[in-house]
């Protein structure tokens, strides 16, 4: 199988896992289920849950181990997207090549339902830990599970600075800090839970933190450029907006040339990172190529 074909079937696969929490039932609240699987369920990328199980298979197989914990990460990163473009924060009209949630039903429903994926995130875990007999195995479970909610936290923090600096100059270690936080925490806790489900070594969820570190950077980087010279059929969320609105980006920054040289940079050092893997390492280093070169 090709990284292509293999990608496909990750992104099939993870499809596949979410699926089996929506909500079907009728109920008073059908509207606010039907709005949460309306993100939830979508063109998506699901990089970060492909993430984990990658970090995963470095070390163990038996990759469905992670499942629990990729639903909740997408769970968690598509509440993170439902917010991100309320009227109160990047104001966005489209996402996935369709209407914003709140476009879609209105601004209570949406931040009800970024509300309600967050706390499925934690019920989807709560439930995974609850039936775990065996000691040792949870305690790492545990370990996944403070590594995960300590790196929302770090998200959070993050989306807070990019709204707090728009329209405002920034200095080069705040930029660094927002971007580090906002979109690198998330992917830096997908790679680490995926080892840390595997019992991997201290020293090598050192070393995966640090290539982790570098491909959050490099998405973000890319994130920028495509929102400056994207296309928005393709990208299927707006292009301009950034710029619209005073955020500041690595495109803003630095410009469109150096920001392609950074993501260059640092794609780099995400693959000499890897190298120690060798074949094993293969995924993972085409998936930090995948981020620099994706278009969406
Ligand atoms: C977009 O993330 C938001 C950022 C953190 C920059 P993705 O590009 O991974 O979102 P999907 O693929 O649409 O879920
Ligand atoms: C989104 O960042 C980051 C989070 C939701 C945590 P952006 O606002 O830059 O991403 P897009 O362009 O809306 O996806
Ligand atoms: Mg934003
Ligand atoms: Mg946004």
């Amino acid at each position: 199988m090709n990284f292509k074909e293999e990608l496909k079937e990750y992104v099939n696969i993870v499809n596949n896992e979410l699926e089996k929490y929506l909500r079907k039932e009728k109920c008073p609240e059908e509207r606010l289920n039907a709005s949460m699987e309306y993100s939830l369920i979508s063109s998506a990328k699901r990089l970060r849950p492909i993430l984990m199980i990658s970090s995963y298979k470095l070390f163990k197989s038996d990759f469905e181990k992670v499942f629990p914990f990729a639903v909740a990460m997408e769970m968690i990163h598509n509440f993170s997207l439902i917010h991100d473009d309320l009227p109160g924060i990047d104001n966005d009209d489209f996402r996935h090549g369709k209407p914003t949630n709140h476009k879609a039903f209105n601004e209570a429903t949406a931040i009800l339902a970024g509300d309600g994926l967050l706390n499925n995130a934690y019920m989807v875990i709560s439930m995974e830990l609850a039936k775990e007999k065996d000691t040792k195995e949870l305690n790492n479970k545990l370990r996944a599970f403070k590594e995960l909610a300590f790196g929302v936290d770090r998200m959070i923090a993050g989306e807070y600075v990019d709204t707090e600096f728009e329209g405002k100059e920034i200095s080069n270690e705040y930029l660094e800090y927002m971007h580090n936080n906002k979109t690198g925490a998330l992917i830096k806790t997908s790679v680490r839970i995926g080892a840390i489900l595997a019992e991997a070594e201290e020293k090598e969820l050192e070393s995966l933190s640090k290539y982790a570190d570098k491909i959050g950077l490099a998405f973000q980087i890319k994130d920028d450029i495509l929102s400056e010279i994207g296309d928005e059929k393709v990208l299927g969320k707006p292009v301009g907006n950034d710029r619209e609105r005073g955020k500041v980006t690595f495109v803003t920054k630095y410009g469109l040339e150096k920001a392609q040289e950074m993501l260059e940079e640092v794609t780099n050092e995400a693959l000499e990172e890897i190298k120690t893997y060798g074949n094993k390492g293969e995924f993972l280093k085409e998936l930090a190529l995948y981020i620099k070169n994706r278009e969406k």
